[in-house]
């Protein structure tokens, strides 16, 4: 991977200032972004699965997966759905950005990174989850590595980086499945995942149900845990009609904030003048990570795995509440 310096702008303020060089659209609903650096340095480096912040106009922020190739420094590339029920990010996207415009971004971060050592990637894409995965393939290509990519869209109009897949040089490593194609090159998820094999990884992403539907799969097929890897790109937080106030403290000896009912940890916080860094606020980019030093949190993110909630030594305050009266924060 090139390790250029990165842009003056990411050292001065943790952001990057980045032109839209290019927009198209690149499937029904979708469009493709090309941000390059606006001061003709290198951008930081990312790898394979890694996603940034998109700061968009109207002070929205946004978590959107690279889908260039690992180690290009001269552009950092997006695909990007119209959600239907889209909270502005997507939105504003496809609404409010041109060609031409600059804005900031965030430096690269992974949460979805490939795993050292594997001996088969198996990677699945369900519509726009295609993004990580395309970086994904980009690297186990360069590294020789065993991979095949299934592709799930919903018709061919809705088919995003089609030509970039026809094109690859591995290409014949990538499996399209259409729903409404034919029965027979459907995605037959019991049948691909039937016999896991240690070393092989399986990487998901893609709609809540599709990941679902390969989790639940896999699982019933016996894969471990340690095998199954995923990114959620959206997920409706969840809330109860029980969901009571209870308090947060700022460190063991800081002061005590009330988070009433109907307003998240992140909100109220925001709103006493501790702003904390937050992107997706839906529980599934992990930026608003926090250490939980004291107290129960009533885990509703679709972040951290299983044994990482039942540990209950961190929380994602912008979807999380708690379990007991109060909750004392690394803050
Ligand atoms: Fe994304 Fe909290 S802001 S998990």
């Amino acid at each position: 991977m090139a390790t250029h310096a990165p842009t003056a702008a990411a050292h001065e303020t943790g952001l990057i200032t980045v032109r839209v060089a290019r927009k198209r659209a690149e499937a029904a609903d979708i469009v493709a972004l090309e941000l390059v650096p606006v001061d003709g340095g290198a951008l930081p480096p990312f790898e394979p699965g890694a996603h940034l912040d998109l700061h968009l106009p109207g002070g929205l922020v946004r978590p959107y997966s690279l889908c260039n190739a690992p180690g290009e420094t001269h552009r950092y590339c997006l695909g990007v759905l119209r959600e239907p029920a889209s909270r502005g990010g997507s939105a504003a996207v496809h609404a409010l950005l041109a060609e031409g415009q600059t804005l900031q971004v965030s430096a690269p971060r992974n949460h979805f990174a490939l795993q050292p050592g594997a001996t088969r990637s198996l990677l699945l894409a369900g519509g726009i989850g295609i993004t990580p995965l395309l970086a994904m393939a980009e690297a186990l290509h360069a590294q020789g590595a065993d991979f095949t990519l299934h592709y799930a869209a919903r018709s061919p109009l809705r088919l995003a980086f089609a030509p970039r897949l026809l094109a690859a040089p591995w290409v014949r490593q990538v499996q399209v499945h259409l729903d409404d194609g034919e029965p027979a090159q459907r995605l037959d998820l019991p049948a691909l995942l039937a016999a896991p094999a240690p070393g092989t990884h399986l990487y998901v992403c893609g709609p809540g149900g599709f990941i679902d539907a390969v989790l639940t799969a896999a699982r019933a097929a016996g894969w471990p845990e340690a095998q199954l890897h995923l990114e959620r790109f959206g997920a409706a937080v969840v809330q109860h009609d029980s969901d009571a106030a209870f308090e947060v403290q700022l460190g063991h000896s800081g002061p005590v904030v009330v988070v009433p009912r109907g307003q998240t940890v992140l909100q109220a916080l925001a709103a006493t003048g501790t702003v904390l860094a937050s992107s997706c606020e839906q529980g599934v980019c992990g930026t608003c990570l926090t250490r939980v030093l004291d107290g129960t949190p009533d885990h509703r993110d679709q972040y951290l795995t299983p044994d990482e909630q039942a540990a209950n030594d961190q929380f994602l305050p912008c979807c999380s509440r708690a379990l007991s009266p109060r909750l004392v924060l690394d803050v």
